[in-house]
């Protein structure tokens, strides 16, 4: 629990059972991997050569043959799976077959959905990876910080590490600290432990389990009023709204839309042809709306929101003192847990 971040924790990973130079297989940014999956700005790039899957361009979906005929040609070290910006479950158990094929590491990055993990709506990559990531922010609403989980023995020690005398567990310690950090963050660990805690009520459960319920009836709502959806839907908290087909870009529709109080970044999306700068892709995600107390009822009106938004984008000066004037009495409806008295 000490690393400071997300990032921090997924270098440990890397110090702890690569060497730089290696080969490691990850998601390009572009297709909806993490910066520190191997992509090219990151420390995991620069350091580390990345071997790309994506998604198909088609189905908007990772196609597990494509990714075990690239895992077979290249033999990369270490496997990610995880993604910022996938609305769709991943397949840990094919994943896992195919790491032990070529005796790579499989590490999950569950920094985005590990509410739904815990709240049984995904997957459990435990039993299938030799170690999971993961940051406290985000969906489990604790304080900005990473963690990270590990088998305790190392499988692949007498290939990679024959002369080491520590095993997976204490080279993840020592890579964190002192390869990496100082001294821990205590208020850091305190609030994560104090996530831990709530994360294992019923009312946690229940919030994960309403995440998804919103994030399908998002979609729903959205494809309802003629728009497209990334990946043809969602198994998560994520709603990539695709706008290949439309004049204007992910670009226009985020920002018009922040002008209107919904925070949104653009995205690529799968087969995208603008410019990652443009994109044609806007990234949605319902953890914060259902935090707020909201049903699927409540994204009927967050897509009547957004199309509005997407209608105007041209021209939204005229129309976002209103939208945001009926966005914040909405609110008023709802308040932000833990904080008293009622939001606005
Ligand atoms: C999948 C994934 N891993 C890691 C991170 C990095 O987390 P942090 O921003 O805490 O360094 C993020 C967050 O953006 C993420 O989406």
């Amino acid at each position: 629990m000490q690393p400071y971040s997300g990032s921090p924790a997924n270098q440990a990973v890397y110090r702890a059972v690569a060497k730089p130079g290696d080969k490691i297989m990850g998601m390009p940014v572009t297709d909806g991997g993490h910066l520190t999956h191997g992509w090219k700005v990151s420390f995991s790039g620069m350091d580390y050569v990345q071997v790309p899957y994506g998604t198909n361009p088609e189905t908007g979906k990772i196609d597990m043959d494509r990714v075990r005929e690239i895992a077979l040609r290249e033999r990369p070290k270490l496997i990610w799976a995880g993604t910022s910006a996938y609305p769709l479950k991943l397949d840990y158990a094919a994943f896992a077959e195919i790491a032990k094929e070529i005796d790579a590491y499989l590490v999950a990055d569950i920094s985005h959905i590990n509410a739904l993990v815990i709240a049984g709506v995904h997957p459990d990559p435990v039993p299938y990876c030799d170690i999971v990531t993961s940051t406290s922010h985000k969906m489990l609403r604790g304080p900005r910080a990473g963690f990270i989980m590990s088998k305790i023995e190392d499988r692949y020690q007498q290939k990679y590490f024959p002369t080491s005398k520590f095993n997976l567990a204490q080279r993840i310690d020592r890579a964190v600290f002192p390869g990496l950090q100082g001294g821990p963050h205590m208020h850091a660990i305190a609030a994560m432990a104090s996530a831990f805690a709530y994360a294992k009520t019923d009312e946690f459960k229940e919030y994960g389990r309403q995440i998804v319920k919103n994030a399908r009836a998002l979609v729903s709502a959205i494809i309802e009023k003629g728009y497209a959806v990334a990946s043809g839907g969602t198994d998560t908290h994520l709603v990539v709204l695709d706008f290949r087909k439309e004049e204007f870009t992910g670009k226009d529709v985020s920002q018009a839309l922040a002008k209107c109080g919904i925070i949104a970044n653009f995205n690529m999306v799968p087969g995208d042809q603008r410019k990652p700068s443009v994109t044609s892709g806007v990234r949605l995600g319902t953890p914060s709306l259902t935090s707020l107390g909201m049903k699927e009822n409540d994204m009927l009106k967050v897509a009547d929101w957004i199309d509005q938004v997407c209608k105007n984008v041209h021209d939204i000066d005229k129309v976002a003192p209103r939208i945001r004037g009926e966005i914040a009495e909405y609110l008023k409806g709802f308040e932000i847990p833990g904080i008293r008295p009622k939001l606005i």
